[in-house]
């Protein structure tokens, strides 16, 4: 990773990008000095996009210490490190730890985390899912992808009430958003709607897109967990959500004498520095047996699930804070990245060759897993903040038998491959699909070897971190200009 070198400048006179580099210095040090930040101060325009950016990445390499809160998290009592129920880890880069030098980049099968879904203070390695580390590369534009087709669908749920109650028949709708079928939605004269035909996502018609089985709807409701559930941070927002009728930041909710442990303006910074993340990328995609490849994926089915591309309307990331200002980030311009930043086409939209579908799919005996898993019914951001959260209790549990389709972008370098990272080879993935998947997988089988080599060569042209090319997470030089709107 390339390091640049910052001259402290102690006098910070102006409010001037070049001035005020400093504020937050990049440091390559997970053990360096904690600089604490509030959202007051991003929400005044006081900091550009990459300033709060460094404080995430600080926060993102950190080894968490008992001082910072490292340890207790929720209901568990000893600051031991333990796989089950956690602190399983002192940062997230011991399991986000490979890409040579890449910052929360993906992991081996050995940091792979239980996630427990049986009790949470005395949980089990029987009552847990099994899940390998992947990157977080390109999530701000799934997530932005997520909340178009969410949006899309309800729109069409609500059409169909409006028609039942008009006509006062049932009105059937196909659920179809950016080209995906998420199958049909009756609604019936009295208001109410069958959603039993709804396939690959929850029948709230909300698209949650992280995690394998895909429970999660934010970037931000990921990393708040995340703190709890590996390092026992427990940030002010995570404690709202617990009781929100207590003030977050002097409550101790998980005794260790540590108050505070982590702000909403240090959550903010964190999100933004992986939303601010380089894109993966498709390289030599001029070479002949890499083009080949790519067109034999069409042929045998794969892309009916791992769609090159889906077309996002609104590149713009935003988050909305407690005191409603709204921090706009449009990924296209302050993305900092070179080569891994979104471009924008002539009508505004960028293409996400996520080389997936958005959607849970069952591939079989091979892809199940041993438990249901319940999905995190936080609302995002464009709903309304952080704030008055609430767990509602009545959709059901997502199926073990469904998976998300894991975006191939990327593919190359996020080995071992599969769920629980159990495929040493992308191939032996790509053998292990059933179910859904079986007639491509059947008919990737009986390709020459030569076919199937081309097609290899083809997932190995999706990389997260080409070679040669260097990853920066952040330059300096780049668009600084950004900064906290008012509430729209
Ligand atoms: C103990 C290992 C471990 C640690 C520590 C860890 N992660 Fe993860 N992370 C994972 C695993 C495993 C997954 C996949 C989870 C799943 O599919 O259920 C994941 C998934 C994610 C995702 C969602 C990716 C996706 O495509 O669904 C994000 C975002 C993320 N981690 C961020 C973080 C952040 C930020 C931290 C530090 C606060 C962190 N992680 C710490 C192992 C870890
Ligand atoms: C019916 C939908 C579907 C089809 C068709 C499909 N896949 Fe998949 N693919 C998935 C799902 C779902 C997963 C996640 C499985 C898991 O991890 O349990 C996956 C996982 C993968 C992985 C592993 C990725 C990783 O990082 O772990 C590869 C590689 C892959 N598919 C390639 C292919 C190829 C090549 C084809 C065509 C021969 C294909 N897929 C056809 C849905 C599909």
């Amino acid at each position: 990773m390339q390091r640049k070198t910052f001259l402290p400048i102690l006098v910070c006179a102006t409010t001037s990008w070049l001035a005020c580099v400093d504020v937050f210095p990049p440091s390559d040090d997970p053990d360096a000095g904690r600089q604490r930040l509030e959202q007051a101060r991003i929400d005044s325009g006081e900091l550009s996009v990459p300033e709060v950016m460094y404080l995430g990445r600080n926060l993102a390499i950190r080894n968490w210490k008992l001082e910072d809160g490292f340890g207790n998290g929720d209901g568990r009592p000893a600051p031991n490190i333990n796989r089950l129920p956690g602190p399983d880890s002192t940062s997230c880069m011991s399991c986000h730890g490979l890409g040579n030098g890449v910052i929360l980049g993906w992991g081996n099968n050995a940091g792979n985390v239980l996630v427990s879904l049986d009790d949470p203070v005395n949980p089990t390695i029987a009552g847990s899912n099994e899940r390998n580390t992947p990157t977080v590369h390109g999530l701000a534009l799934l997530e932005l992808l997520a909340k178009e087709i969410s949006l899309e669908l309800q729109a069409i749920r609500d059409e169909a009430v409006v028609e039942a109650q008009a006509t006062g028949s049932d009105a059937t709708r196909v659920l179809v958003s950016k080209g995906v079928d998420y199958g049909s939605i009756t609604a019936h004269p009295d208001g109410t709607v069958d959603t039993s035909g709804v396939q690959g996502i929850d029948a709230d018609l909300r698209l949650r897109p992280f995690h394998a089985k895909g429970h999660e709807a934010t970037i931000r409701i990921f990393t708040r967990g995340a703190l709890n559930r590996h390092h026992g941070i427990q940030s002010t927002e995570f404690l709202l959500m617990k009781d929100a009728t207590r003030r977050p930041d002097t409550w101790d909710a998980d005794e260790d004498g540590v108050v505070n442990e982590l702000t909403e303006g240090e959550l903010t910074a964190m999100t933004l520095f992986q939303v601010c993340m380089p894109i993966p990328q498709e390289v030599d995609q001029e070479d002949e047996a890499i083009a080949r490849g790519r067109q034999l994926m069409q042929s045998i089915g794969c892309t009916e699930c791992h769609v090159p591309f889906l077309k996002l309307n609104d590149p713009t990331w935003r988050y909305t804070s407690s005191s409603g200002k709204t921090l706009s980030v449009d990924l296209t311009e302050t993305q900092t990245l070179g080569a891994g930043r979104p471009i924008r086409e002539t009508d505004g939209s960028v293409l996400v060759r996520l080389w997936g579908d958005l959607k849970r799919h069952d591939l079989g005996p091979e892809s199940h897993e041993p438990l249901d898993q319940p999905v995190d019914l936080s609302k995002p951001n464009y709903e309304g903040g952080a704030y008055a959260q609430r767990i509602d209790e009545t959709l059901p549990p997502i199926p073990k038998e469904l998976m998300m389709t894991t975006e191939l972008w990327g593919g190359r370098d996020t080995g071992p491959w599969w769920h629980d990272g159990s495929s040493p080879t992308i191939e032996d993935a790509v053998l292990r699909h059933g179910g859904e998947g079986q007639a491509s997988r059947d008919a990737f089988v009986v390709l020459t070897a030569e076919e199937r080599a081309t097609l290899l060569a083809f997932l190995d042209s999706l990389q997260v971190a080409p070679v040669g090319e260097i990853l920066v997470t952040a330059d300096p030089e780049a668009n600084s200009s950004a900064r906290v709107t008012p509430s729209e």
